[in-house]
């Protein structure tokens, strides 16, 4: 065939389609993926173990031994039909990797880590009679030298735009708060990554300003919010809600009251998170 030159060669999307419990969807981008895996054109993924099969007849089998209808890890949160457990990278190595080989299927922008060891995950499952169906997911470094929450977020595309992004984006800063850390999405983000975290920052800012009773810092907002003021000021500009008045970032509370709020998406309630940091 043409000479391309190698990487382009790789970055070639590689499958057409993953079936991960009741949804067979299309995948976007490249993973690299062990070698018996690639150039298939629908992988099998158990919504349990998360292990992979070449063929529905191996996943049926598989499901038919199976005994495990969770995630591996602790349950920190269950409220209704939604649940998170917390998986620590070096303990469930098998598991937390094959979340990377699928998050990259719907990831373009950046590399990722395939040593999970120095990352906790936490997965987000819809529960029914049949079990915890994973729905999207969240990484974090367990020590992180620049404060980020979150190294990787996804949902699913089935479960997408239902307001799950923000559920995940909403425990990760509950997490900071209760380190006393203020946090922020490791960068650079995607298109929908940009698009999930403004819609978040957006309405957590709005919310609080439409509260307040008399005049908030930046700093305020950001012990408030464990939001880096970074964010708060970017998310405030865009919002155009801010102005630089003699050296200072000034917020106009007038236009808050006119703004839309939009869609509030699945509540995360942090009664429900049972968790502490490690000490
Ligand atoms: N088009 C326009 N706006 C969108 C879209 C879209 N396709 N998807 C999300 N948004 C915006 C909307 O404002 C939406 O709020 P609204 O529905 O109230 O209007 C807001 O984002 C949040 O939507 P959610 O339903 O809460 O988020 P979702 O469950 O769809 O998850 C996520 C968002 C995680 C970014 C998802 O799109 C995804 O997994 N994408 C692929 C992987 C990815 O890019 N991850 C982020 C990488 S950056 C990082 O990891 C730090």
């Amino acid at each position: 065939g043409a000479d391309l030159p190698a990487d382009v060669v790789t970055r070639v999307k590689n499958l057409h389609s993953i079936v991960i419990g009741r949804w067979e969807m299309e995948t976007w981008y490249y993973s690299p993926l062990p070698p018996e895996y690639r150039n298939l054109r629908t992988l099998y993924v158990c919504e349990f173990t998360l292990k992979f099969f070449r063929t529905r007849d191996g996943l049926e089998r598989h499901l038919a031994r199976n005994t495990r209808w969770c995630p591996p890890g602790r349950e920190i949160y269950r409220k209704d039909h939604l649940a998170v457990f917390e998986v620590d990278g070096a303990r469930n190595h098998f598991y937390c990797q094959n979340i990377c080989y699928i998050s990259k299927l719907f990831l373009d922008h950046k590399t990722l880590y395939y040593d999970v060891d120095p990352f906790l995950f936490y997965v987000l499952c819809e529960i029914d009679d049949w079990g915890y169906h994973f729905v999207g997911y969240f990484s974090k470094e367990k020590a992180s030298e620049e404060n980020y929450n979150v190294a990787c977020i996804l949902t699913l595309p089935p479960y997408q735009r239902k307001g799950y992004g923000k559920f995940l984006i909403a425990l990760s800063y509950e997490l900071s708060r209760r380190e006393g850390i203020r946090g922020s999405p490791e960068k650079p983000l995607s298109d929908l990554g940009l698009l999930g975290y403004r819609s978040y920052w957006s309405q957590i800012l709005i919310d609080l300003l439409m509260k307040a009773t008399g005049p908030l810092s930046i700093e305020d907002i950001a012990d408030r919010t464990m939001m880096k003021t970074e964010d708060i000021i970017g998310t405030l500009r865009a919002l155009d809600l801010v102005h630089y008045h003699e050296g200072q970032h000034v917020i106009d509370l007038r236009r808050v009251e006119h703004m839309d709020l939009g869609n509030r998406g699945m509540p995360f309630d942090p009664q429900y998170l049972r968790w502490s940091p490690p000490v």
